[in-house]
C-alpha cells in the first residue's frame, strides 16, 4: 500500500508578547529580544497542516482536503486570526505563545479530529526563515 502525505497551506495574523511574568523586563528582553515588547507585535502565520496515510481505495484520496480545509478555517483561523494571543485566547492565558507552544496548541485542536490511522504533522512560520514542526511527539 502506498503512504502518502498530503498538505493544506493556511495563514493567519495574531499579536503576540513572549514574557515571563515572574521575570524583570531587563531579563525578559534578555531572553526573548523584541518579541519581549510590552506593547506586543504582530507576524504573518503561515501554516501547513500534513497527513500521512495509506491512500483510500475507493476514493484514491489519503483524506478530502476540502474537509481539512474547513476544519482548519473553524479550529485554527476562528479562533487565532487577527487576535491578540496573550489577551484573546485561553489556551496562552498560562502558556507563553512561542511558534513552538502555537505549533503543539494547533496540533492538539486538530488531532482530535483527524482519522486515527493518520499521522498529522503542524508546521508553522513565524517569519519568512524561522519556522517549527510538531508531529505529536
Ligand atoms: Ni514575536
Amino acid at each position: 500500500m502506498s503512504k502518502v502525505t498530503v498538505h493544506r497551506k493556511a495563514h493567519f495574523n495574531a499579536a503576540h508578547r513572549l514574557f515571563r511574568k515572574d521575570w524583570s523586563d531587563a531579563r525578559n528582553y534578555e531572553v526573548f529580544g523584541k518579541c519581549s515588547n510590552p506593547n506586543y507585535h504582530g507576524h504573518n502565520y503561515e501554516l501547513i497542516v500534513s497527513l500521512t496515510g495509506e491512500i483510500n481505495q475507493e476514493t484514491g484520496f489519503v483524506f478530502d482536503l476540502g474537509i481539512l480545509r474547513d476544519l482548519i478555517k473553524t479550529e485554527i483561523e476562528d479562533c487565532l486570526d487577527h487576535k491578540n494571543l496573550n489577551i484573546e485566547v485561553e489556551e496562552f492565558q498560562n502558556l507563553n505563545p512561542t511558534a513552538e507552544n502555537i505549533s503543539v496548541v494547533i496540533y492538539n485542536k486538530l488531532q482530535k479530529h483527524i482519522p486515527n490511522h493518520l499521522d498529522l504533522k503542524i508546521t508553522l512560520y513565524e517569519t519568512q526563515r524561522n519556522f517549527v514542526s510538531y508531529s505529536g511527539e
